[in-house]
């Protein structure tokens, strides 16, 4: 452990890959997130589209990665069980933030809102799109509750697989889409000498205010 702990506390790494200022920044934070995901995209960041999310009920927060499966004008949805330890949660408090980092650009975007469910058929869709043994899978898994070993959810694959033999699978009541709708964006770029450069929009009404952050 005493290599491990030397190592992470020298290793450090300095921020030089751009810079963000007022000229570089859109009014409409969902145009800029846009503009970063492109460029994400165009540098190979590894699954762009992979993101914390975050929950909190009781004053606990948790978090999980989840995939960003459409970037809407009003927000961002995800896919997942309903009935899953972040189903319950957002159940019970449907006040999430997501988190993005992608170290090849030097960039992190934070996003806080609220999460709702979206239309049954919009799930429907997007369900009818996964390959096979994904939506046998969303069948087959009680998502968060323990399970006594892997042969047991191996034995409930092959029961779904049988269920419907000759058939498309339809999705399960339980699994389906959220939007989280933002009310707060920050996007940070790293800089040299950890002064990197954050900006921060903040929904008042209809209008996003802009703020520039300390590092
Ligand atoms: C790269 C990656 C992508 C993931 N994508 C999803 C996803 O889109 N939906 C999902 O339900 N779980 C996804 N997971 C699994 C979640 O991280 C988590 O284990 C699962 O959703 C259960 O979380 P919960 O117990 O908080 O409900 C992903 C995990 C990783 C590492």
């Amino acid at each position: 452990m005493s290599d491990i702990n030397s190592f992470i506390a020298n290793d450090r790494k300095d921020f030089t890959k751009g810079e963000l200022n007022k000229q570089s920044l859109e009014e409409n934070p969902f145009k800029l997130f846009n503009k970063w995901f492109k460029e994400a995209l165009d540098k190979m960041v590894i699954e762009p589209y992979a993101f914390h999310l975050s929950t909190a009920v009781n004053n606990k927060p948790t978090s999980r990665v989840v995939y960003l499966r459409t970037i809407e004008d009003n927000g961002f949805v995800f896919f997942t069980n309903y009935k899953g330890r972040k189903g319950k949660e957002i159940e019970t408090n449907n006040n999430v933030s997501m988190n993005f980092f992608w170290a090849e650009k030097e960039r992190q975007i934070r996003i806080e809102g609220r999460v709702f469910k979206i239309e049954p058929e919009a799930s429907d869709a997007y369900f009818a799109s996964r390959p096979r043994k994904s939506q046998i899978g969303a069948w087959a898994s009680n998502q968060s509750e323990s399970i006594e070993d892997y042969k047991t959810l191996e034995e409930r694959v092959l029961y779904f697989e049988e269920k419907f033999k000759d058939q498309d699978v339809p999705r399960p009541p339980h699994w389906g889409g959220y939007i989280i709708k933002p009310n707060y964006f920050e996007f940070w770029q790293g800089r040299q000498n950890r002064l990197h450069d954050r900006f921060a929009y903040t929904l008042d009404e209809q209008k996003w205010n802009i703020d520039r952050l300390n590092p």
